[in-house]
């Protein structure tokens, strides 16, 4: 049966923390198979797997070294052919995880290169430094450091806009974007029927320049030509199959570009990530600092991607998490009274929205950030580097540390906590502990216990997912930003053929009295994260901390 991604939610799994089967402390692609039911159970229509191929595991495998073979670690393709068949039987679909703007240095393709085969180095960026012998530009890595690394028997350097070990690939080639159709078609081919695309808008590269004011990334973010680029790779291959859903992940994009990316007749993309509103808690661009979030901005930016996305018939993926960000209710919750009502509240946010929904593992169960206490704990290859990064900057230990507790990616990453046995249950743990610790609070935070609490996040989530089955006015209706300045309330109004939904949410931990709230006639209460909520018919209305609640009429 065809499906409408606008309807449909996507569930995101990071295989190595998902479920460990062999007691190797890794989790695996049978553990995924064996968990198809708690997903069924949650209502969502598509997997988004992250990459389970043959890779070093320098970037968890975002880190390719063969597109077409399962790392062991993970399974085989065996393994992945029975995932597809089960997931289909559950009527879930399962999306890829494509990493094409680099690969690993272990991938045959840069080995060749390395051995001087002038057709593989073709593949690549290879530039001689400037005269003094320096990188040939002065951009930076996205984990840190130099973009450029110096290969001595060539006295080139090679362009790697993330770890030293993640070579950039050269879109310029043709020969290139080939044997990137080959690989999507192949995964076609094994019935896979959604793609994410990983950093796809970094893919476009022609001028090499020093950057005066930042890092590099003005020359090869959406770059000249990345639109003909995502067009021949659907016309090549996605864009044959009408049914398959494509997700480009989009790194400091802009919204022009986008509604080209994922318009409906742009022939590019289904949606886009965008991350403009998890920058929030940043300065600038620079993560690596402690800022409090600004609520303002954060409703200025969902709200400008809603309404101009809409107005240019483009489509967002809209979500909180994923397994580069920490988890949302550390973020912008509260991990601690009303971590329920929190987890609730922020979901009901994002879920109302017009775009497709996805939730990261965990996620559902009101997962929260780690809570380690030592760096040796952290896996993460960027929050290593910018530990050590920070440091030579002049920060004390303890100052890097809590900078890295707040912003790792590891947050996101601690194994899922199935029910309250030992390790949570992500893994039996007979060979090896889990690969990275779990977080300490799996007793009161985990699936067994929230499946059989019917008022649980989890059922929570279950009920948003079913709503956008239900209404067309969350799949397809127009968004009207409400209380768009005050400083305590996210608010909107959807509509689409004589119905409307209105949505608000107190995103801090007081009771707020909201005035000029619209008014709620006509209107009944469909969904809330507590009992009921107070409205005086007046245009106030009592929420209490961290309350949302949805009206349609
Ligand atoms: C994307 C992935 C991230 C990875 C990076 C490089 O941002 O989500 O995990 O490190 O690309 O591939």
């Amino acid at each position: 049966m065809k499906k409408d991604f606008r309807k449909s939610t996507v569930y995101q799994i990071y295989p190595k923390s998902f479920c460990d089967t062999d007691g190797d402390g890794l989790g695996d692609l049978k553990g995924v198979t064996s968990k198809l039911d708690y997903i069924r159970e949650l209502g969502v229509d598509y997997i988004w797997l992250t990459p389970f191929f043959v890779s070093p595991q320098n970037d968890n495998g975002y880190d390719v070294e063969d597109y077409y073979s399962i790392d062991p670690r993970y399974g085989t393709m065996a393994d992945v052919e029975e995932l597809i068949k089960e997931a289909d039987k559950r009527g879930i679909r399962l999306m890829f995880d494509m990493v094409f703007n680099h690969v690993s240095t272990r991938h045959e393709w840069f080995r060749k290169a390395m051995e001087g085969d002038p057709y593989y180095k073709e593949f690549f960026f290879f530039r001689k430094g400037k005269p003094d012998g320096s990188a040939p530009t002065n951009w930076e890595s996205k984990f840190g450091g130099s973009a450029w690394e110096y290969v001595e028997k060539f006295d080139e350097y090679y362009l790697h806009l993330f770890d030293v070990t993640q070579a950039d690939l050269n879109w310029e080639n043709e020969n290139v974007r080939k044997e990137v159709q080959n690989i999507v078609r192949f995964w076609m081919d094994k019935g896979v029927k959604g793609f994410r695309f990983d950093v796809v808008n970094l893919i476009s590269k022609s001028c090499f320049e020093d950057d005066e004011t930042g890092d590099g990334r003005k020359y090869y973010t959406d770059g000249p030509k990345i639109h003909q680029y995502l067009r021949e790779l659907h016309d090549m291959s996605f864009g044959q199959d009408a049914d398959i859903v494509t997700v480009g992940e989009m790194s400091s994009t802009s919204i022009e570009n986008c509604y080209q990316y994922a318009g409906q007749d742009t022939g590019e993309l289904s949606m886009v990530f965008s991350f403009h509103h998890l920058k929030v808690d940043f300065m600038g661009n620079e993560k690596w600092v402690l800022v409090p979030a600004d609520f303002q901005k954060l409703k200025d930016i969902i709200f400008e991607w809603q309404t101009k996305m809409a107005e240019h018939n483009a489509w967002n993926a809209v979500f909180w998490c994923n397994h580069d960000q920490p988890r949302v209710v550390s973020r912008f919750g509260d991990e601690g009274k009303y971590w329920k009502e929190s987890a609730k509240m922020l979901a009901t946010v994002i879920h109302c929205l017009r775009g497709t929904p996805y939730i990261y593992q965990g996620e559902e169960i009101g997962m929260t950030n780690t809570d380690f206490t030592d760096i040796s704990q952290f896996r993460d290859v960027e929050s290593l580097n910018y530990y050590r990064i920070l440091q030579e900057k002049g920060l004390s230990a303890g100052d890097a540390f809590r900078i890295i507790q707040v912003h790792s990616r590891d947050n996101g990453r601690t194994p899922m906590q199935w029910d309250d046995s030992a390790y949570a249950g992500f893994t039996s743990g007979e060979k090896n502990e889990p690969w990275i610790a779990v977080n300490g609070n799996y007793r009161k935070i985990n699936a067994a216990e929230q499946m059989k609490d019917k008022d649980s996040v989890f059922h929570y989530y279950r009920k948003l997912i079913a709503l956008r089955k239900e209404l067309d006015v969350i799949s397809s209706g127009s968004v009207e930003p409400l209380a768009q300045k005050d400083p305590s309330v996210f608010a909107y109004r959807r509509s689409c053929e004589g119905h409307d939904l209105i949505v608000a949410a107190n995103f801090y931990g007081k009771e707020y009295l909201w005035k000029g709230a619209p008014d709620l006639s006509g209107y009944s209460r469909i969904l809330g994260n507590y009992a009921g909520t107070q409205a005086d018919g007046d245009g106030n209305i009592v929420m209490k901390p961290y309350e949302a609640a949805v009206w349609y009429r």
